[in-house]
């Protein structure tokens, strides 16, 4: 289609006063000259001499589009988006597929463990309580920790200290109300501190009301449990229970044994039956829709047992099977871990992934499982390729440190989790908890700040129960509470669960109650206790909070590499580095006896390395890498600038979770 000519451009004239400046220049052409255009623009007309008018015609604004000076700054301006749009599609992609996963706050954050009958006691009757942790919420923020795992304050008559539970959905008195759950929940979000709920599946109270109704057989509770045709004087197996003794106990009511693994007073439920299964997920449900941030599962190789009830094999074939009675006399074959287990957490991964989806609310899951001699056991919490289960299982090798300390032994502990974890899987280190004793007993004084050194600085997640920051030491109770410690005052978990120790002041500021605490105060309280600690900068408190605040700080300590230096009977030697990071951290801790470490040989260390923190005073600021002396419990942190990378050299001794690089120009991360 072409235009028709225009000749009369008199026709065109713009009416007076509606003047285009930019027409101005051509004002001069001569009238009469023709104009013509076509819309293949293939032609340049001169027809400047037309201004243009409010009110054009569409025809004639057509004229005036085709002209280069408005065509091509059009086309330019047309293109010019598309490549910006495809290089803002294409920077985007790229942004995605090179960033690295970032850490949830599960990863960033050390898990805190409150044990509540022990940490603070609000209302003087010599128990802590949930009032009471909620007073102490700054002592988190001191120590940079933002992940709480608070044990069970369920309503329970406690017979084993709130882990045998009476009712799933209600606080117990002791404890404070679901309104005092409400507003500490609450308060710890705002203060962008998450909770970690203690969740106990494999059993009850013999007080809860499900087997209450399953012991008079009353439908659909009947068989909540597990009940076994039995004689009051015979039971059906040789199966022992945790805390000693038959796990079978004959019930008059229902005239029928009942399982327990652990106290007669905490019956087994039942994972073969659907509504048992069903009942616990709705459990799990309650408490994530009040905004708990996850579960510490308890016991949960526990949860199932063979259905054929045949006896399991004596560890000694020999032993008098009459004087069999602790759980170290067999092998668990039918009792522990048994198939279908998994299948049960996963599906209550999934489940809690339904509350994860919005970002910064990653529901967490820890296991707890003590599975020491079967590594793999342990590992498949961390799920399959397939299936997700837990976000870890607590390591608990570290605790098995203090029976022969040395630092080849530091190193095999650590590395039998290193090597087993399935890969991409995130470490964690526990060295204590309500059911060991605590390190400054175990190990010693001396090692206390040593350990906590290695906590903050192995790869993962660090655990801490409440008190081994100012390094707490078992109490020798005068009156054992623990049913564990009353079937064995050896076993007695009394010693590590003493009340917290705040200040010098009565019942170490643990409590107003004149009359006593339900255990007693560790006699060193006047000395050994958080207001002393934090005033001096050199105590045990005041050095965990170093680590921990660099440990957030340096990328290198929370997600770089870690690598093994050394290790001999004394020292346990490592280093944390990041690729496209000059800053990188030695290690060097001391369980033996005082001794020097000579690194010469490792060429990728710089000659001089500089003190960030000695567990001990020392007075020197840097140590030449021949020559680095630690004395006996000693750790040492050592800072370097290297643009040599020792993983590079040493792949068999390194390992890493979430592999990531650091680009210094820009300050960011991204997958390499
Ligand atoms: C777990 C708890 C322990 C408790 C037991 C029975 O192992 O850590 O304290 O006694 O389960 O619930």
């Amino acid at each position: 289609m072409s235009l028709t000519k225009i000749t009369n451009i008199d026709a065109l004239e713009l009416e007076d006063g509606v003047q285009n400046a930019a027409f101005q220049e051509d004002e001069d052409r001569p009238h009469s000259e023709p104009a013509i255009v076509s819309f293949t623009g293939q032609e340049e007309v001169a027809y400047t001499q037309i201004k243009p008018y409010a009110g054009m015609p569409k025809e004639v604004l057509m004229l005036y589009s085709k002209q280069a000076r408005y065509r091509v700054p059009r086309e330019i301006l047309f293109w010019l988006i598309i490549v910006c749009t495809l290089v803002l599609i294409g920077v985007t992609i790229a942004i995605v597929a090179l960033s690295p996963r970032c850490l949830s706050w599960w990863q960033v954050s050390p898990v805190y463990q409150v044990y509540p009958r022990s940490f603070k006691d609000s209302n003087a009757d010599g128990v802590g309580d949930l009032k009471g942790i909620k007073e102490k919420l700054s002592h988190f923020d001191y120590l940079n920790i933002k992940a709480i795992w608070i044990s069970p304050f369920y309503k329970s008559p406690m017979r084993d200290f709130g882990y045998d539970v009476e009712d799933f959905r209600q606080i117990d008195p002791l404890f404070g109300t679901m309104q005092d759950f409400d507003d500490l929940l609450a308060s710890m979000h705002d203060k962008g501190l998450k909770l970690i709920m203690d969740y106990i599946p494999n059993h009850t109270s013999d007080e809860h009301i499900w087997f209450q109704l399953s012991r008079n057989g009353t439908e659909p509770y009947k068989d909540y449990y597990i009940w076994v045709n039995c004689t009051e004087d015979k039971p059906p197996n040789n199966w022992v229970s945790v805390f000693g003794n038959s796990t079978w106990e004959y019930d008059e009511t229902r005239k029928q044994c009942y399982f327990h693994q652990f106290l007669k007073e905490q019956p087994d439920l039942n994972f073969r039956n659907p509504l048992v299964i069903q009942e616990m997920t709705d459990i799990i449900h309650f408490w994530l829709q009040k905004g708990v941030d996850g579960f510490r599962m308890d016991a949960v190789k526990h949860m199932l047992e063979a259905k054929h009830l045949r006896n399991e094999p004596q560890v000694d074939p020999d032993q008098d099977p009459s004087t069999v009675d602790t759980e170290f006399e067999l092998f668990h074959d039918y009792t522990y871990s048994q198939l279908g287990l998994h299948e049960i957490l996963t599906n209550w991964r999934v489940e809690m992934d339904i509350y994860s989806r919005e970002p910064g609310r990653h529901r967490f899951m820890v296991i707890e499982s003590y599975d020491y001699e079967e590594i793999e056991k342990t590992m498949r919490y961390y799920g399959t390729s397939y299936a997700t289960e837990s976000d870890f299982p607590f390591n608990f090798y570290l605790l098995d440190l203090p029976d022969a300390l040395s630092g080849n032994r530091a190193k095999e502990l650590v590395d039998v989790w290193m090597k087993n974890m399935p890969e991409g899987k995130w470490p964690n280190w526990v060295v204590g908890n309500h059911d060991k004793p605590r390190i400054a007993t175990s190990a010693g004084r001396e090692y206390v700040r040593a350990i906590n050194m290695m906590l903050l600085t192995l790869p993962g997640t660090p655990t801490t129960y409440y008190g081994e920051e100012i390094g707490m030491v078992n109490v020798n109770v005068s009156v054992i509470q623990d049913p564990f410690g009353k079937f064995n005052p050896n076993n007695s978990r009394d010693p590590q669960r003493t009340p917290m120790q705040w200040s010098d002041k009565i019942n170490a500021g643990f409590s107003d109650n004149e009359t006593g605490t339900w255990l007693d105060i560790a006699p060193d309280y006047d000395t050994v206790n958080v207001e002393a600690q934090q005033a001096d900068s050199n105590s045990i408190i005041s050095q965990y909070r170093t680590l921990s605040l660099l440990r957030g700080a340096e990328l290198a300590l929370s997600r770089g590499w870690f690598c093994y230096v050394r290790s001999d009977t004394n020292v346990f030697a490592y280093l944390r580095e990041m690729d496209g990071k000059q800053n990188a951290f030695l290690v060097v801790l001391n369980f033996g006896e005082d001794t020097e470490t000579d690194l010469l040989s490792v060429s990728e260390l710089p000659d001089v390395l500089t003190v960030h923190l000695s567990t001990t005073p020392i007075n020197q600021k840097t140590f030449s890498k021949s020559r680095i002396p630690t004395s006996k419990g000693q750790g040492l942190l050592l800072q370097y600038s290297t643009n040599k990378r020792f993983h590079s050299n040493h792949a068999s001794e390194c390992y890493v979770s979430e592999k990531a690089c650091y680009f210094p120009a820009l300050d960011i991360l991204y997958k390499c």
